[in-house]
This record gives C-alpha cells, structure tokens and sequence, in this order.
C-alpha cells in the first residue's frame, strides 16, 4: 500500500505525498468501457499534468461560475468554520493546486491551531505544486499527502489529529450516485470525535446558465474533454484522432446532472495497440466521458444522511448558485 515516498531536497522534510500503489486500471476501465454499449470512461483519467493544467485554466472561465462562487463563500464563511471546528489539520479530497485552500488555511491559522495539510488527489504534477508553494507560503506547516485514487477513503494522514475534511469543486457530483454515497460513507468511518467534513455542491439551477459552464466560449472545456483520448494514445498506444471527436455537454433534466461526451463526427475504428484492441464508432456514436450532479438542499441533505451525516451548517453565495456545507457524524453534538 505504501509506495515511494517522495521528500522535498533538503535535511528537513518540508512535505511528503506519499505514493499509493496506484487502484486504477486504465487498461482494463478502457477495454470495458469502450467495448460497451453505451461507451463511457472515467473521469480520472483527464487528469495527466495537461489535463489539471487545462481544469484549471477551466475555473478561469467567465462562464465556469461554481469556483468563484464557492471562494465567495468560504471568505464570507472561513472565520466562523475555523471556530466552530478548531481543526488542526486540513485533509482535502481532489485538492489540485488548492488555491481556494488557502482561504481555509489561513482561517485555521489565525485561529491559531493549524498544524497540517494533507491533500489526496490522483494527479502527482498538481499535488507537488501545490505542496511546495504551501510550505513556503505557511511557515512551519506540515505537509503530508497522498497521491492516489480518493474513491475508498482509508488510513489518511495525521490519524488522531483534530481533522477537517474537505471536498470542494462539487466533486463529488463527479460521482455516480451509487459511488457517491459509498465514498461519504468512508469518510465517516474514518471520522473521529471531533472531525467534520466541508462539502461543496453546485445547486440545480437554469439549463442555459449549466451549460453555458461546461461549453466556454473560448473551447478550453473541449479541449480538456479530447485530453482523455491523447491520454489514451500515450498509455495504451491509442490512435485517436482528438479532432475527430467533438465536446458535447449537455444538462439531464431527468438525471438532475450536467452529461458531458465525445461525439465521433464520422465512422471511424480506433486502435488501442496495448489491448490489441479495434473500437468502431458510428458516426454520432459518443463516449460519456463525465457526469456533473448538481443538487438541491434536500438532495444534498438526503446524499449525507444516508452515510450517517447530518447538517451543521449551509451557506450559499448571495445569488444562490452554489452551497458549502459542513457536516459532522450524526448522533454527535
Ligand atoms: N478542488 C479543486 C479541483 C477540483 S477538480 C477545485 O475545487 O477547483 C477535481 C480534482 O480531483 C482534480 O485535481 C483531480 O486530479 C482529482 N481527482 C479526480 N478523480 C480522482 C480520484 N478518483 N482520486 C483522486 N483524485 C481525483
Ligand atoms: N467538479 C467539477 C464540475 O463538475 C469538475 C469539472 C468542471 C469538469 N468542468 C469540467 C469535469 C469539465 C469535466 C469537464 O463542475
């Protein structure tokens, strides 16, 4: 389970990611997703160093609101979580370049108990920028990740530590439904007295204004969408052509989620050297490549009580768009 542990240079330890042995399987997630009906891939494997350069430049868009309306929130909101929870260590699911982060650190800071940092994310070129810009931008804290998949939480760093958990972004509308009460229910198995959980949750909203933020005007969700097929010609020895497929997201009324997919604009075989493998598409045959659930106070509500968590506190941000939420274990005061 432990891998390679990687230190920054130097005779102190400023920060340690620990490698997990990786749980993904793209060989296999892609033989069986591909040769489906519908096709479909994980999303997990956008996130090559291209891929989490390109989500970011995503939270750049004008028309991607759900980051700034999830910073607007924590500023308004950080001073009194730090209280409420007097948390000595942050521990972030998906924490990329932890830029909105560093709101709530330095909540926790001024309040006085911040001691660590542990951000658990799958891309290892996102998480070492980010180590290493904290180090120097907190002084004194203690940095220790893993790089590896979030999906089934366990032995995280600083156990017996006061511990915040945090899943920003509406992450964990990434999830399947299933997957995304399976994972809650992980993390509060790993809850101790004490601990509570962030979670942000983008909210159902209008159609024009959902999808306007999975199609910015400037192309750069298209592109982080096509980022999936050179993953695949690098890894597996895929012959994708990336413009060959066109981005497509659309909002499913009835799923209460944004869809997005590849759309192949012709009929075309791919193939997958490594698999020794041929995929047909048909023309207009597509890959779902994301989900993106958005909720509802309610749903959000019934999401965590079903993991045995119960609402702390809610606060949206002043035009109602997005929410953050923290919970703590239920039957807890
Ligand atoms: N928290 C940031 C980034 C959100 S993007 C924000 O709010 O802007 C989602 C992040 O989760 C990416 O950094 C990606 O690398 C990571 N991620 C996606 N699927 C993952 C998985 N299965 N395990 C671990 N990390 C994952
Ligand atoms: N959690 C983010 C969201 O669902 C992730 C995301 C934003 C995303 N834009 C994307 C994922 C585009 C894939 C493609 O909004």
């Amino acid at each position: 389970m432990t891998g390679r542990e990687a230190a920054a240079a130097g005779a102190e330890r400023a920060w340690r990611l620990e490698e997990r042995e990786s749980p993904f399987h793209l060989a296999d997630d892609a033989r069986a997703g591909l040769t489906a009906s519908p096709k479909a891939m994980s999303p997990k494997y956008f996130y090559d160093a291209r891929g989490s350069r390109l989500f970011e430049e995503i939270t750049r868009q004008p028309e991607y609101y759900p980051t700034e309306a999830e910073r607007e929130i924590l500023r308004d909101w950080a001073a009194w979580l730090a209280a409420r929870t007097r948390s000595e260590v942050l521990v972030e699911f998906g924490s990329g370049n932890a830029d909105k982060t560093r709101v709530l650190l330095d909540a926790l800071r001024d309040a006085g108990t911040l001691e660590g940092y542990a951000p658990i994310d799958v891309s290892a070129d996102a998480s070492r920028r980010a180590a290493e810009a904290l180090i120097r931008e907190y002084p004194g804290l203690r940095v220790e990740g893993v790089i590896g998949d979030f999906v089934h939480p366990h032995d995280l760093p600083f156990g017996g530590r006061r511990r915040l958990f945090a899943f920003l972004g509406s992450t964990i509308g990434n999830f399947e439904r299933a997957e995304a009460a399976a994972f809650l229910s992980g993390v509060a198995g790993e809850m101790r007295d004490g601990d509570a959980l962030l979670i942000g949750f983008d909210l159902v909203k209008d159609r024009e204004i959902l999808e306007r933020a999975y199609n910015d005007a400037a192309g750069v969700t298209a592109e982080f969408n096509r980022n999936l097929l050179r993953v695949l010609n690098r890894e597996l020895g895929a012959d994708f052509d990336p413009d060959a497929f066109a981005h497509r997201a659309f909002w499913n009324a009835a799923e209460e989620r944004i869809e997005m997919h590849l759309v192949s604009r012709a009929a075309q075989t791919v193939h997958l050297e490594e698999l020794d493998l041929d995929v047909s598409f048909a023309a207009g045959e597509s890959v779902r490549t994301e989900l993106s659930h958005k909720f509802t106070p309610d749903s959000a509500r019934r999401l965590l009580a079903g993991a045995g968590l119960r609402v702390e506190g809610w606060r949206t941000d002043a035009r109602g768009r997005y929410a953050l939420c923290l919970a703590v274990p239920d039957g807890e005061g």
